[in-house]
């Protein structure tokens, strides 16, 4: 090993230890891998060392493949034959985990012969995130540890597993009590005379199933996949892999992953996941430093503001929440209740941090409860007299440089924030439903924002774990905006010869979880219904205007909620199609003397995209969004854009 090395090896008493320190996540780069190739040569030819730790330094085991290295030629050893050594080893090697073991570095982990972890470790194969499958071995060595049910689970699915179901499942042989270091030297000195335990690649699948089993799993991932290949691919190479010989399958995993990694689907993958991790870094904020935040404001405890809430609670911020009446109060306070329970149910959190959050909270009708906020978040009624209203009264009880932002979908927060005192503390803060639980968040810079508010936002927003991306202000930002444009055009082929379950079936069978159509029943056709009458008035009278939507509200049918609109819903909220829509449908063409004709499902899904493209480029062009990549990243992560495509505007610049 160079002195150069980030691998080193040390010893105690008859105890090696192999430390990667390689910065930042430890990546399964060239010269990690050489370093432990030479390594375990030194262990293996050593006779005074019985066994080996392998070990990182810094915040995680090793969490992936190092990305400068994509897409140049490989340089031996290869990674795939690094774990065929550590397999073969004479000496027993312990994996000792940290942080993350992701990827490579699960697959590493799985060479050894031990794992250890600590109890905050996350381990996982999250390859299918990016359109990929395990290369080294992770879909033939993993159903040999852990039973072949939850391999598939964790391959197919990419979501890393903790350490006390990585323990259940008998991926790691135990936690770590105290330093990991200590613990991984007391389990090597209880194995280190042990015979070498027989290497996975050996080893019989565990608790494989049988034929019908497979063909069951497979086509629900198929099912589930909802059109993207690598859930697919990897569940059929893992079945060959427990179905046949170990070391072909090796072979056969290796060819599927690089038909993978030239793949459309994983190019388009790679994009978004590389886009949403920069969509937020904007130069001209170089140095500038975000307003430090501790309490936050939400005004209304609605839908919106109790998600809000709750999102910046679980965040770690104490908040203050007003609304209109006790009663109201009370409404908005077991919202955030609710949905804190859930978040409990699902392990997020602990009943301890769950009432230590509630204690958190507190609400109040009263505006100089805001005395102490650094950042004011309101979520009320969508009509601009009451915004206006709401911030008058913030501009008179907030602190002069507390952050004021307004969470509209629609509204012109220019106006909204000249009518303030110090204009440049306001800026938009657009959450998608439910808050606590999307990702997405629309930061919309208003025309006097000043770049503390802006970085104050954006640092907020990251603390929120959510992926903001800057926008500036116009009707509808980037997201609702596109939405109205495409809607627009799928109208018209309503009226053209569609019905509402045509665009839905050729939306779901490109990949969107749900068609335009399904989805405005899910969200209330109410809500568009006001805006559209709102919004009359100023309507262009030559452009064409389909009325469809307006009637089924007239007719009382308001979507899921009372059981009809665009479809028709049972008790269970299972939507059937519904004649009198169709007819509905059919009979405006004929008054409007239109000529139905049919329309295939790519023509449906080329109107589709070409419409929000064209709205895409207007959007670009207004300066509305600073690239094409914050386009997509919005419409993969609030419009449910299928994400291995890439986004629209992903699929027009590689058209
Ligand atoms: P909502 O009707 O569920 O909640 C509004 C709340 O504000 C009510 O609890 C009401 O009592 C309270 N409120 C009204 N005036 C108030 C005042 N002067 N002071 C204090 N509280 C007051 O509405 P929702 O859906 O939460 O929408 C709120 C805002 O969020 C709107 O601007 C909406 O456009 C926007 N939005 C809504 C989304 C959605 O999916 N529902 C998504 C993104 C934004």
């Amino acid at each position: 090993m160079s002195t150069l090395s980030p691998v080193s090896l040390t010893t105690e008493n008859d105890i090696a230890i192999i430390t990667i320190d390689h910065p930042p996540i430890n990546a399964t780069s060239h010269a990690v891998r050489l370093g432990i190739w030479d390594a375990i040569d030194q262990v293996n030819r050593d006779d005074t060392i019985r066994a080996a730790i392998l070990i990182c330094a810094g915040s995680t085991f090793i969490a992936g493949a190092d990305v400068t290295e994509f897409g140049k030629p490989p340089l031996d050893p290869i990674l795939p034959d690094l774990i065929l050594k550590l397999e073969q080893s004479t000496k027993p090697l312990i994996a000792a985990i940290h942080g993350n073991a992701l990827g490579g570095g699960l697959e590493v982990a799985l060479g050894c012969h031990y794992r250890i972890a600590t109890a905050t470790a996350k381990l996982g194969l999250p390859e299918v995130n990016l359109g990929l499958i395990p290369g080294a071995g992770g879909t033939v060595r993993l159903p040999r540890l852990i039973a072949v049910e939850n391999a598939i689970a964790m391959i197919t699915g990419g979501k890393p597993v903790n350490a006390v179901t990585a323990r259940d499942y008998g991926l790691i042989d135990e936690i770590a009590d105290g330093d990991l270091r200590i613990a991984a030297l007391a389990l090597a000195e209880r194995i280190k005379t042990d015979p070498c335990p027989t290497a996975l690649i050996d080893r019989a699948p565990v608790n494989a199933p049988d034929t019908d089993g497979w063909d069951a799993l497979i086509a629900g991932i198929g099912k589930k996949a909802r059109g993207q290949d690598a859930p697919v691919i990897a569940s059929q190479t893992i079945r060959a892999a427990v179905t046949g010989d170990a070391r072909t399958a090796l072979g056969l995993e290796r060819e599927n992953f690089v038909r993978l990694r030239d793949s459309d689907q994983s190019k388009a993958l790679r994009h978004i996941f590389f886009a949403e991790r920069s969509v937020a870094k904007l130069p001209e904020l170089a140095g500038v430093d975000p307003r430090p935040l501790h309490e936050i404001g939400v005004i209304g405890g609605g839908i919106m503001g109790a998600g809000i809430a709750t999102a910046a609670l679980l965040a770690g911020y104490a908040v203050v929440m007003i609304e209109r009446d006790d009663d109201a109060c009370e409404r908005g306070i077991a919202n955030v209740r609710h949905h804190l329970g859930g978040s409990l149910k699902r392990g997020i959190i602990t009943q301890s941090r769950h009432d230590q959050l509630l204690g958190d909270l507190v609400s109040s009708t009263d505006y100089a409860a805001l005395a102490n906020c650094d950042l004011v978040i309101e979520a009320v009624f969508e009509d601009m007299a009451v915004k206006h209203d709401v911030f008058a009264k913030l501009s008179a009880h907030c602190k002069s440089d507390a952050v004021l932002a307004s969470n509209t979908s629609y509204l012109d927060i220019d106006a909204i924030a000249t009518a303030c005192t110090h204009p440049e503390r306001v800026i938009g803060l657009h959450f998608f439903s439910p808050a606590h639980v999307m990702k997405l968040l629309e930061v919309v810079r208003t025309r006097l924002a000043s770049s503390v508010t802006l970085a104050t936002a954006l640092a907020f927003a990251k603390r929120l774990g959510k992926i903001a991306v800057p926008c500036g202000v116009c009707d509808g930002f980037i997201g609702n905006r596109i939405m109205s444009a495409y809607r627009k055009h799928c109208e018209y082929m309503l009226e053209d010869g569609s019905l509402p379950s045509d665009i839905d079936r050729a939306m779901t069978n490109f990949g969107f979880p749900m068609g335009l159509f399904a989805m405005q029943d899910m969200a209330g056709l109410e809500i568009s219904w006001a805006t559209r009458k709102r919004l009359a008035p100023t309507r262009d009278p030559n452009e064409r205007y389909v009325a469809l939507g307006d009637y089924l509200c007239e007719m009382g049918r308001f979507g899921r909620k009372n059981g009809l609109g665009w479809y028709r819903y049972d008790e269970h909220g299972k939507a059937f199609l519904d004649p009198v829509v169709d007819e509905l449908v059919i009979a405006e063409s004929a008054k409007k003397g239109i000529k139905r004709r049919p329309f295939s499902d790519a023509e449906i899904i080329e109107t589709i995209l070409s419409a929000m493209q064209a709205e895409g480029e207007k959007i670009l062009a207004e300066g509305i969004a600073h690239s094409s990549d914050a386009i997509d990243v919005v419409m993969v992560n609030g419009y449910g854009f299928p994400r291995h495509k890439g986004g629209p505007m992903h699929l027009k610049n590689t058209a």
